[in-house]
Order: structure tokens, then C-alpha cells, then sequence
């Protein structure tokens, strides 16, 4: 049995719990670390496992049952290693597994379309909403659907970006390329009439300048990465898992592909040395399989 690191500690004036578990969190590459930036603004007093899944990105042009299988493996991985709670940082994983994910698993589980949309909803005043995202998430339809849930009456305008992400991954961000293949992205929810635009891939906020020049200043950007931050606050407090918040946190990295190359793009988006990145092996995760 494996020994939990949950410590139930009570103040002398009864005050809350204290879970020293970490946060697991994963992405197809280094799209997630935007999550991880804002989730380290939000809590720097936990601990958190990052994975990359270099080694099968992109994940925007699989299908749904890949990315199942993807998500179920890496997520039995994460539980394995005692997280309180799996953050999916990862629109394409979340769009085509989300729900399901969460019948499999024990564990809570937070992904990236339901905060983002619930906060474009709140932003929109003309009710015109743009989705920048991969093919995988705009196939789904998650986006629509979970702002539907919220307002049906508001036009939702769908945008597939198809290589973005995987420029962006590249660590090419400033490209002649990516300032094209930006504009021709923005330009039909330009004509739209749009308000309001999310940012559906967790990759996107690393050109947001960019594609906030492209749309123009009126048009209101939403990150979900901050979006997602913000509901893992609400989750710790509403389940009283949170760690103690008079400490420094600790992030572990870990890559499916090359370490190397991870480390190098990791840490220059997200301005901080990643140190020991981990490699883990495509054929352990391949070995695990829904029973
Ligand atoms: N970061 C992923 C997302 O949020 C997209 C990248 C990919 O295609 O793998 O959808």
C-alpha cells in the first residue's frame, strides 16, 4: 500500500488541513507551462509534477481515441505518483477526454475549456466570441458547447489553427511565419465582429502580443491558463487540500521526448532554469491500458 504524504494537521484554533501532496499537471509539450506560470503566481506554496508528452506531440491533429488513451495513461502515471489533484493543461486532451477521464479516475481532475469559456462569457458585451484553438478541440465542439451551457444566445465563432501550437513549440514564436499564419488565423473572426476571442490552446498565450495586435486592442483576449489557475484555487479551498501556504513550492519536470531540447524551450517560456528534467518512456506509458 502505497503511504499517502496527506498530513491532517489542525491549528489550535481549529484552522484548515494541510495537504502536502503535489499537483499533477500535463500538456502535449510546453503549452502547459503557461498553466504552470499562472498556477505558480496563484500557489506558489505547492508542489507541482509537470509532464510534457513531447514524444506524441502535437496532439491537435489526433483523434479522439488516441487522445483517450494518452490522456488515461499519463493520468494513471500522475495518480501513481500520489497527486491530490490532475490539472489536464491541455485544450485538445481536455476537449476529447475530459469527462470521460473523469468516470476512470479516483482523483479530482480540472481541464482547460470549462474556465475559459465561463470567463469569455462574463467578458462578451456584444455576445460575438471567438475560439482560436487546434483542429482536435474545434472538432469537439467542447468550446460551443460549454458556453452554451452558460448563455445559449451568444454566436460562438470558431477558429482551427492547425500548425500553430507546433510552431510555437518549436520555439520559433517570432517568426515571419508565425506573424502570417497568426494573421490569417485572426482575420475571419476579425470579419466576424467579434468581441471577445479565447485563447484555445494552452500553447497560444506565448504569442499573445501578437495575436492581440492582430485582432486589435478592442478585442478582449481570454488565457485560460489564468482561467485554469483560478479554479485550482477553488478546488483546494473547497476541498480543504491545500498546502501550507507559509512555504516555497517545488516543480518536478518530466518529458516523453528529448530531454534536452525540453529543457532548453521549457525554460526560456517559462524564464526560470528547468533543472533534472525526468524522461519518461513512451513504452511504460503504452503499457497502461483501461482494464
Ligand atoms: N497545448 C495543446 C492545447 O492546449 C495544443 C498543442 C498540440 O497540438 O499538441 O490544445
Amino acid at each position: 500500500m502505497k503511504l499517502s504524504r496527506r498530513r491532517s494537521l489542525r491549528s489550535a484554533d481549529g484552522g484548515g488541513s494541510v495537504d502536502s501532496r503535489p499537483i499533477g499537471m500535463f500538456d502535449s509539450g510546453i503549452g502547459g507551462l503557461t498553466v504552470l506560470h499562472e498556477c505558480l503566481l496563484a500557489h506558489p506554496h505547492e508542489d507541482f509534477i509537470y509532464l510534457g508528452d513531447t514524444g506524441r506531440f502535437p496532439y491537435g491533429s489526433r483523434s479522439i481515441d488516441e487522445l483517450k488513451a494518452y490522456a488515461y495513461q499519463i493520468a494513471s502515471h500522475l495518480v501513481g505518483q500520489d497527486i491530490k489533484l490532475l490539472v489536464v493543461a491541455c485544450n485538445s486532451a481536455t476537449a476529447a477526454a475530459l469527462p470521460w477521464l473523469q468516470e476512470h479516475m479516483e482523483t479530482a481532475i480540472i481541464g482547460a475549456v470549462h474556465p475559459g469559456a465561463e470567463a469569455a462569457v462574463q467578458t462578451t458585451r456584444s455576445r460575438r466570441l471567438g475560439v482560436m484553438a487546434t483542429v482536435a478541440t474545434v472538432e469537439s465542439g467542447s468550446y460551443p458547447r460549454a458556453v452554451h451551457g452558460l448563455d445559449a444566445g451568444i454566436r460562438v465563432f470558431c477558429q482551427p489553427c492547425p500548425d500553430l501550437a507546433s510552431m510555437i513549440q518549436n520555439g520559433d514564436v517570432f517568426s515571419r511565419e508565425v506573424v502570417d499564419a497568426v494573421s490569417s488565423y485572426t482575420e475571419p473572426l476579425r470579419q466576424a465582429g467579434v468581441d471577445t476571442v479565447i485563447l484555445g490552446s494552452t500553447h497560444y498565450p506565448l504569442a499573445a502580443p501578437m495575436i492581440q495586435r492582430a485582432l486589435g486592442k478592442e478585442v478582449a483576449l481570454v488565457n485560460s491558463a489564468e482561467e485554469i489557475a483560478r479554479e485550482v484555487g477553488e478546488v483546494l479551498e473547497r476541498k480543504d487540500i491545500d498546502n501550507n501556504p507559509g512555504r516555497q513550492g517545488d516543480i518536478s519536470f518530466f518529458c516523453t521526448g528529448d530531454v534536452e531540447s525540453f529543457t532548453e524551450v521549457g525554460a526560456r517560456f517559462l524564464q526560470m532554469p528547468l533543472d533534472d528534467v525526468g524522461k519518461v518512456e513512451l513504452s511504460e506509458l503504452e503499457r497502461i491500458v483501461l482494464a
